[in-house]
């Protein structure tokens, strides 16, 4: 199928339209560009799980603390469509800021409790942001099915609560990260790691490991995590959390149990950086 590129509402939904008269059943891969395999391994996934795969590529500015990088996020539209185009999704939604968000727009979608610790407790409002923005996207499309990477973990956590709070009737499909070759998550923001930088930034995934390792042989959780967070420091990074939490509720676990979600955030120069994999 040929790829078609929406910029606005209209232009989407007469597209959807196309689709849902052919009969076809469609999956969200929400994106904010700048894309690469950990995306496209989103885009195959859901052309397995739908018949064809919408891509939205949007850098959500209510998700973007006053400090952060919002103006300087990598922005490659050209190159990230090429890329839709190359892995086989059929639609390509780039909105501009006040398609989505028009004179007098004035709602936000909030969920209480899970998004006050962990990435929620350094990027306030961050997640209401993510919330607010996702709602909008999964109402315009109406998929059967969305995907999005386990590299943003509580992100997903955080979707699927709002999926089933405000009976979205969608299927929420977390997809496992993708890794380079030496172990460093794929991530849009490993642009922002100097060439010294990047080869220190895969010592986080190794943390990781080893701290799981000494919990899985049954170490105090926080002698262990405690340990991890002064190596990391050790290595260079800045810590801002290390913590095993249940995987569902993201709750914090003073012991380990099978199945937990051990998570962390780290600054490494000017890159923010975050990691987490299954104990
Ligand atoms: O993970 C992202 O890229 C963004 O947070 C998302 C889900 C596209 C919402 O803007």
């Amino acid at each position: 199928m040929q790829l078609t590129v929406a910029h606005d509402m209209e232009n989407l939904q007469a597209t959807l339209a196309e689709f849902a008269r052919l009969g076809l059943s469609v999956a969200l891969v929400p994106t904010m560009g700048a894309l690469h395999d950990g995306h496209a391994s989103l885009i195959r996934k859901g052309k397995e799980l739908a018949d064809v795969v919408v891509v939205s590529i949007f850098v959500n500015p209510k998700q973007f603390g006053a400090n952060e990088d919002f103006d300087k996020y990598p922005k490659m539209l050209g190159a990230d469509v090429n890329l839709v185009g190359e892995v086989g999704g059929a639609l390509v939604y780039a909105p501009q800021v006040d398609d989505l968000y028009p004179e007098g727009y004035a709602t936000t979608v909030s969920i209480a409790g899970l998004t006050d610790r962990l990435c929620g407790a350094s990027r306030p409002g961050h997640f209401d942001g993510v919330a607010t923005v996702v709602t909008k996207l999964l109402l315009r499309t109406l998929p059967h099915v969305a995907l999005f990477g386990e590299k943003d973990y509580q992100q997903l956590c955080v979707i699927r609560r709002l999926v089933e709070d405000l009976d979205i009737g969608v299927e929420i499909v977390g997809v496992p990260t993708l890794r380079a070759a030496d172990g460093l998550a794929l991530s849009s923001r490993n642009a922002y790691l100097t060439p010294q930088e990047r080869l220190v930034a895969p010592k986080l995934f190794a943390a990781l490991n080893q701290v799981a390792a000494l919990l899985q042989a049954g170490n105090l959780v926080s002698a262990v995590l405690e340990r991890g967070k002064i190596e990391l420091e050790k290595l260079g990074f800045a810590v801002e959390y290390l913590e095993l939490c249940d995987s569902d509720s993201l709750a914090p676990l003073a012991e380990y149990e099978a199945g937990a979600r051990l998570l962390v955030a780290a600054k490494l120069g000017g890159a923010r950086l975050i990691d987490n994999i299954e104990v």
